[in-house]
């Protein structure tokens, strides 16, 4: 399980035809360093970041390499949801071809979620495979993104509709990244944070009420405890069901049916990822009850929490017939049915078929 040696831990990933591990470090390059020692022998890593993360972050990060005598080339790609497509990833191709890389190359993905989504399906494909390591630099992206090998890019029909499962080489987590986050990416990311708590772990559940206060003044030693946490958690989940084909990697979507029909009728402008999960939680908790699978009280309490986190809770209005189409495009539509996923108990969630039509029906209520 979770191991601690000095100042890193170290969260294994073992599945069926590849195991990696996670270092969860506060300020530290050296444990990196000392990984690409063995995988990188050119010392010539091909660095991928965006406009944002490469001008704010960088510079420490190359100082540290350059210690250590390696030579990285990087490219620092557009910033934003709205260049995960396609033509980034060409854009990505070329210079890889320009760098010559081949299938000994290793890329480092230096960024949020949207970064490490699209550089791991340059890596997925390019040369049917490359090596690449996530150096993740968001909560979003330290809590869930850079684990578990689901890399993609969007397509004008829907979110993450190109994509690939293709797992890491190592993944590097470094919380002190978190200092330069905006606020509200911040709180984007504890919304992922509480909905690993209500689906796994009560204990977690009580811990997040106990320390909001340390939490939100993003107190490193609690940073550390919650990555931790929540990548153990996600280890796990992926290695019972690598590729969703089980069931059990469903239940990492909870809050996410609602939220991702929200993120779509507001044209992904309104509300970040964060902010419609945990909309999309609150509905899912209510729609839980209405279907008997949980008390009313549980799902105020998570809607208390998500507000005490400073997330919105209200939801959106819009017609049953825009929640519908919108709902009936989701991935996990199966015939005429989602698979959605409802709370039991704090901890505790299970996943089963309901329609798009009762869904919105229940959202228009
Ligand atoms: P993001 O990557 O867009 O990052 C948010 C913003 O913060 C960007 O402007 C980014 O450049 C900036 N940023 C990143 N690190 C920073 C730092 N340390 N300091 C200051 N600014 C920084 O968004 P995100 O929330 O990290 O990721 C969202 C994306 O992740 C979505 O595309 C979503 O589909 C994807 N996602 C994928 C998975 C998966 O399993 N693959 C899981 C969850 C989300
Ligand atoms: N973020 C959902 C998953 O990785 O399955």
């Amino acid at each position: 399980m979770l191991t601690v040696s000095a100042k890193r831990y170290q969260v294994p990933v073992k599945l069926k035809h590849h195991r990696y591990v996670i270092d969860i470090v506060s300020d530290e390059t050296q444990s990196l360093c000392d990984f690409l020692e063995t995988y990188c022998p050119d010392k010539k890593p091909l660095l991928l970041t965006n406009s944002v993360v490469g001008p704010l972050l960088m510079p420490k990060l190359l100082k540290s390499f350059k210690k250590q005598g390696f030579k990285p080339e990087y490219l620092i790609l557009p910033d934003g949801e709205r260049h995960k497509n396609l033509a980034t990833v060409q854009h990505g191709y070329d210079w890889l071809t320009e760098q010559g890389a081949n299938r000994h190359s290793v890329m480092l993905l230096f960024g949020g979620g949207v970064l490490g989504d699209i550089g791991g399906f340059i890596a997925a494909t390019y040369m049917r495979g490359i090596k690449y390591v996530q150096i993740p630099t968001t909560l979003v992206s330290q809590v869930d993104s850079s684990v578990g090998g689901k890399v993609g890019v969007d397509h004008q029909e829907g979110k993450n509709l190109v994509g690939a499962f293709y797992q890491p080489l190592h993944v590097h987590i470094d919380v002190s990244y978190l200092n330069t986050l905006p606020e509200r990416e911040y709180l984007c990311g504890l919304a992922e944070v509480i909905k690993y708590a209500v689906i796994k772990d009560t204990k977690f559940y009580e811990f997040l009420q106990k320390e909001r206060i340390g939490i939100l003044q993003r107190d490193p030693v609690l940073l550390e405890k919650i990555v931790k946490k929540c990548c153990t958690i996600k280890a796990g989940v992926v290695t019972r069901d690598e590729k969703e084909t089980r069931g059990e990697r469903m239940i990492l979507n909870f809050g996410h049916t609602v939220g991702h029909a929200i993120e779509k009728l507001t044209d992904y402008r309104k509300y970040g990822h964060g902010e419609g999960v945990a909309m999309g939680m609150v509905q899912a908790a209510e729609l839980s009850v209405a279907e008997g699978h949980c008390t009313r009280e549980i799902a105020l309490d998570i809607t208390d929490i998500l507000a005490a986190y400073g997330l919105p809770v209200k939801l959106p209005n819009f017609s049953k017939r825009q929640w519908e189409q919108s709902l009936k495009h989701d991935k996990k539509m199966r015939g005429s049915h989602l698979q959605f996923v409802f709370v039991e108990s704090i901890g505790q969630v299970s996943v089963a078929s309901i329609t798009p039509q009762k869904v919105a029906q229940f959202l228009r209520r």
